[in-house]
């Protein structure tokens, strides 16, 4: 594993501010973890009132716009969740893909207009299960990335994060093999030093997403490449957060 194992809630379309207490109780806890890096990425309503909230754990948006400002009902851009608090954002999402039809291309220009608002970006990828059945998940997200990621990249270890989530161990509580997500995260590294150069390409953690519960999370963040965690469902409660958050720490102390 990474240095210091980045573990992400995605709360998704969930919460109000009676999740609150959750959050809390996710920072109070993370202070006595400091050898992880925990964050939480709660729906825009409630991006400001987490970062009020928690004093050690980072905070984020799951998605912004790529414009800056103007005419866009119902959208909001990296400038403002910045200015809400967020210190990254969750782009590239397969929920994002796939229910609101969003290209490559427009990944992109989404991650270019969040690294200039100056905030950290976690680019998203991964196959169906269809495009796995084929033999064809390392092309298939290779290609995915070529084509959301930036041109160039500046200090890469402080603005872009990737998770490799396969659309089909998302919210299914299934997950591959531990060899199959060493196998995509080395290609995903090999695509990274080609694009960006060696030293530039070893600073970009690597997430695994996708049915992360405190169960299995030992035997996937133990997998070579694996830099830490996007959680969507086990992120939504303290309990069960806290106990992917405390499986990274062991892994790390091994
Ligand atoms: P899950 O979601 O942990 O509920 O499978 C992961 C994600 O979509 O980020």
């Amino acid at each position: 594993m990474a240095e210091r194992p980045y573990i992400v809630g995605n709360w998704k379309m969930n919460g109000t501010r009676a999740m609150l207490s959750e959050a809390r109780a996710i920072d109070r806890s993370s202070q006595r973890l400091m050898k992880v890096e925990v964050a939480l990425a709660p729906p825009f309503t409630l991006i400001h009132a987490v970062h009020r909230e928690v004093e050690q754990i980072g905070v984020g948006a799951q998605d912004c716009h790529s414009g800056t400002e103007g005419a866009n009902t119902g959208d909001i851009s990296a400038s403002m969740v910045a200015d809400a608090g967020a210190k990254f954002v969750i782009l590239g999402h397969s929920e994002r893909r796939q229910d609101h039809a969003e290209t490559n291309a427009l990944v992109r220009s989404k991650v270019e207009s969040a690294l200039e608002a100056g905030i950290r970006v976690i680019l998203c990828c991964g196959e169906s299960e269809e495009t796995r059945d084929e033999g064809k998940a390392e092309s298939f997200v290779a290609r995915q990335l070529k084509g959301s990621l930036p041109e160039s990249l500046d200090n890469a270890d402080e603005v872009l994060t990737i998770a490799y989530e396969p659309i089909w161990a998302i919210g299914t509580g299934r997950t591959p093999t531990v060899e199959d997500i060493s196998a995509m995260h080395r290609s995903i590294r090999a695509l990274l030093v080609e694009l960006y150069g060696e030293e530039m390409a070893a600073q970009v953690r690597i997430l695994y997403g996708g049915s992360v519960n405190p169960d299995n999370a030992k035997e996937l963040l133990a997998a070579d490449e694996v830099g830490g965690a996007l959680v969507g469902g086990a992120s939504l409660t303290a309990e069960s957060f806290l106990g992917i958050v405390l499986a990274a720490a062991e892994v790390q102390e091994q």
